[in-house]
């Protein structure tokens, strides 16, 4: 992006302010190089809790902890500019009631400088999300398919179809109502997603939602094609990197056993090569 284009980075009221507005874009990022990719592209950039399953290969989030949490946040800090950060509070940081979630959610903004923090839940979580805005932490609430409580979802399943929709948008109310200045639909029926946009006051960020939703968000190694475990119904692939990784790879290895790799150009001469002269630079022609 241009230094006259250069923009300041959002923060939670900017996103609040954004409901019914143009479309909030957002990725997932755990590193400084992504980070920068996508720092002024992205209204926010969210280190998410996925980073356990696309960078550290766990079998679900549940493995995921503040350590791990903090040392990717500081990484993708040192990438943004122009986005806002947002970081996930990990399973078993917040869950204890709101004392637990202030320590953790303070500690994760600290030392990692994100301007606000995201937790799963609905209903049960509306306590804890009240405590935390009204002593200064920003919360972005995440509805619907919650990873975190896979356990007792039974799966990656579709949430809020038929009877469940009333749980579903009750959840999205009491977030809402509780201060959260936005709110993750992941996984829910599109009509119930555009129902939740229309009554909630605050923007609704869609991952398998609709595109009615006030924003959207994918995990950046989803939709670059870096993470081929998987692919779930409502990741588009921008792109086929991982692949690109592996035939690049794939010739490196071909190179390196045949002995053309490194070729000339990649090697240093015994002798250093000879001084370059110094040309002084000319003079502005004036006519
Ligand atoms: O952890 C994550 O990446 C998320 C997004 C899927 C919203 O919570």
């Amino acid at each position: 992006m241009s230094a006259t284009a250069r923009k300041m980075a959002p923060n939670a009221e900017d996103i609040r302010a954004r409901k019914g507005g143009t479309p909030l874009v957002s990725l997932t990022a755990y590193t400084t190089p992504m980070a920068q990719f996508m720092d002024g592209h992205c209204d926010f950039v969210l280190v998410g809790d996925s980073v356990g399953m696309v960078l550290h290969g766990l079998t679900s989030t549940l493995g995921v902890t503040m350590e791990m949490m903090i040392l990717h946040g500081q990484a993708v800090a040192r990438g943004l500019k122009q986005s806002m950060m947002v970081i996930d509070m990990p399973f078993a940081s917040y869950e204890e009631g709101p004392a637990q979630a202030f320590r953790n959610a303070a500690r994760l903004m600290a030392e990692t400088g994100a301007g606000a923090v995201k937790l799963e839940g609905g209903v049960e979580m509306a306590e804890t999300i009240r405590f935390l805005v009204k002593r200064g932490i920003p919360v972005m609430a995440h509805v619907g398919l919650t990873p975190q409580s896979i356990n007792t979802l039974g799966g990656y399943k579709v949430q809020g179809r038929d009877a469940q929709a009333e749980a579903v948008l009750a959840d999205a109310h009491a977030v809402a109502e509780a201060g959260a200045f936005s709110v993750v639909l992941e996984k829910v029926p599109q009509g119930l997603a555009d129902r939740i946009t229309a009554e909630v006051a605050i923007p609704t960020i869609g991952i398998g939602a609709s595109a009615g939703c006030d924003g959207q968000i994918l995990v950046v190694d989803d939709m670059l094609g870096f993470f081929t475990a998987f692919k779930p119904k409502f990741v588009k692939r921008y792109a086929d990197l991982g692949p690109l990784a592996e035939a690049a790879i794939s010739e490196y290895a071909a190179e390196v056993r045949a002995r053309s790799f490194p070729a000339p150009e990649h090697v240093f001469a015994d002798q250093a090569p000879a001084a370059a002269k110094t040309v002084a630079p000319k003079a502005p022609q004036k006519d």
